[in-house]
């Protein structure tokens, strides 16, 4: 086990993330935990993260000094860099006294000696890209430590003590712009620490089941299932752990492709048994959004019914005493803000974030430390289908915010069939998981053609495919003429009430992925 002590960084989910890729088991302890969590665990090494403070601050945190007396490796980065120094004698200074200021985003440092962490990776006198966020330095290193890579505005950019095996980064080697940075943290866990880098998914899910184990006991818990891999890992795995202490609750909205809500039921009642409860609510949904065309209306009623529905399931079944909930480690990060800034609404979310609070449950969250690919990982690992595991991100109001302007069940079922073509294409063709996400879009706007030697007036269907690695930014997928060309026949030919395809060629930003 590798201990990591968190110091506040917005990154520190990142180290344990490339810990994990290493083949290695770690635990997050707040610095407040730390001297506890290393009595628990007895790791083999420590890493320190960084931290919005600064070491200069006054009351910024410390290090249990303990861990530095433990005679285990430890790795300090950024602000775990600086802590360490000063903890151990040396000297750190804020930015704005030593007159060099900080430094921010891409650097260059170079190798000026061998050091075990550059093993079999970096040679002296070789620069390398870093990824920098420092305002303050340290200025005087400790007794024992030497440099061993030195940056323009770091002199110290890596440190080293061999003999007690301490290291210090003042780069932070988890992020994905320190090209090397994985590798470096390999190096200290696996080469350093001596750890054997054989840890997979399948001791993970060992773990998650035990600590669901106790900390649910003999309690109930509810999750809302919403089709997506997300809830569906999470249901899987607390079932897993606690069998029918355990309720879905899938409230059927009316608003998703073709056939996936059979699909969900009969994966959940028959391949794994999970007590279900399917709420056919389509024509509430549609009742609802009839005569709605605001997308930011038919966002927040979609949103608001979706919390009833569910709290009406929720009393009864009887009530539960835990939320689980599939919330992801992107979904923590983006709802603290790192600015502390208000942000603009561009759309309102829909997910089941606003339950807890108003259901006043406690909350069973699983996969909290997880990215989105390791999920995927872990759904195989339980056995979940590859084509549910695979699947591209659909958003909560479901198609609802695919149909611009009023929503009827006759334009949902129209969307679905030309999805459903849409997809089937892109599968057959071999390009489903190089694409984020791809869907059809029914316009409301209506144009002539000519089918036979007839007249048509019918709507337009866009299809729109992208690229991205979190959703964040995008950009479109460059489909070739005649796939385009075989979409669009088909889907005119098959769909009725569909005459003209045209294709959305709009990255993120300007655009945003959905069309509301
Ligand atoms: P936009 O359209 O904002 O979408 O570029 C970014 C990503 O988020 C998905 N999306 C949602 N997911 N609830 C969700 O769970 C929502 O209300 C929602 N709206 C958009 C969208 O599909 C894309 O992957």
């Amino acid at each position: 086990t590798i201990l990591i002590v968190d110091f506040g960084s917005q990154v520190t989910q990142l180290i344990a993330r490339r810990v994990r890729e290493a083949g290695v088991y770690s635990e997050i302890a707040p610095f407040t935990a730390a001297a506890e969590a290393f009595e628990r665990l007895k790791p083999k090494g420590i890493i320190l993260s960084g931290s919005p403070a600064g070491v200069p601050d006054e009351g910024s945190p410390r290090a249990p000094q303990a861990l530095f007396d433990a005679g285990v490796p430890i790795l300090g980065i950024c602000y775990g860099q600086q802590v360490m120094s000063h903890q151990l004698g040396g000297e750190v200074r804020p930015g704005h006294e030593t007159g060099e200021g900080g430094e921010f985003g891409r650097a260059f440092l170079t190798v000026t000696e061998p050091c075990a962490l550059f093993d079999g990776l970096w040679e002296v006198g070789e620069r390398h890209q870093v990824w920098m966020s420092h305002g303050d330095k340290v200025t005087k290193f400790a007794p024992g430590f030497k440099i061993v890579a030195v940056s323009d505005g770091a002199p110290f950019a890596v440190i080293a003590d061999e003999e007690r095996k301490f290291y210090g980064t003042q780069f932070h080697p988890e992020v994905v712009h320190t090209p090397d940075g994985g590798k470096l943290i390999a190096n200290f866990v696996r080469h350093v620490c001596g750890l054997a880098g054989d840890w997979t998914m399948a001791e993970f899910r060992q773990v998650k089941i035990a600590e669901i184990r106790s900390q649910v006991g003999d309690g109930r818990v509810i999750c809302g299932l919403s089709g997506g891999v997300d809830s569906a890992v999470a249901a899987v795995l607390i079932h897993e752990a606690i069998g029918d202490q355990l309720t879905c609750v899938f409230v059927d909205h009316g608003l998703m492709r073709l056939g996936e809500a059979e699909q969900v039921v009969s994966l959940f009642r028959e391949h794994y048994g999970i007590k279900l409860v399917h709420v056919n609510a389509e024509d509430r949904f549609l009742g609802g959004l009839a005569g709605l065309t605001d997308p930011e209306k038919k966002r927040k009623f979609i949103g608001g019914e979706f919390i009833a529905v569910f709290e009406e399931e929720a009393k009864k079944i009887g009530g539960a005493d835990f939320l689980a909930q599939g919330t992801l480690y992107p979904d923590v990060i983006e709802s603290v803000s790192f600015t502390g800034g208000p942000s603009v609404t561009i759309k309102s979310h829909h997910n089941v974030g606003g339950l807890p609070e108003r259901m006043n449950m406690k909350l069973v969250e699983p996969l909290r430390e997880l990215f989105k690919d390791e999920v995927r990982v872990l759904g195989k690992e339980l056995g979940l289908p590859d084509i549910f595991v695979g699947r591209h991100p659909f958003p909560g109001p479901g198609l609802a915010i695919r149909i611009p302007g009023e929503v009827t069940k006759e334009r949902c079922d129209i969307l679905r069939k030309a999805d459903a073509i849409y997809l089937e294409e892109i599968r057959g063709a071999g390009l489903y998981d190089a694409i984020w996400q791809a869907f059809a879009v029914l316009l409301p706007v209506r144009t002539v053609g000519v089918m036979g030697d007839h007249r048509t007036y019918d709507n337009v269907c866009a299809v729109r495919a992208v690229t991205s690695t979190d959703g964040m930014t995008a950009d479109i997928y460059p489909f070739d003429a005649a796939f385009m060309s075989r979409v669009a026949t088909r889907i005119i030919n098959e769909v009725k009430g569909i005459n003209r395809v045209v294709y959305d060629y709009t990255s993120k930003p300007p655009g945003t992925i959905e069309w509301e």
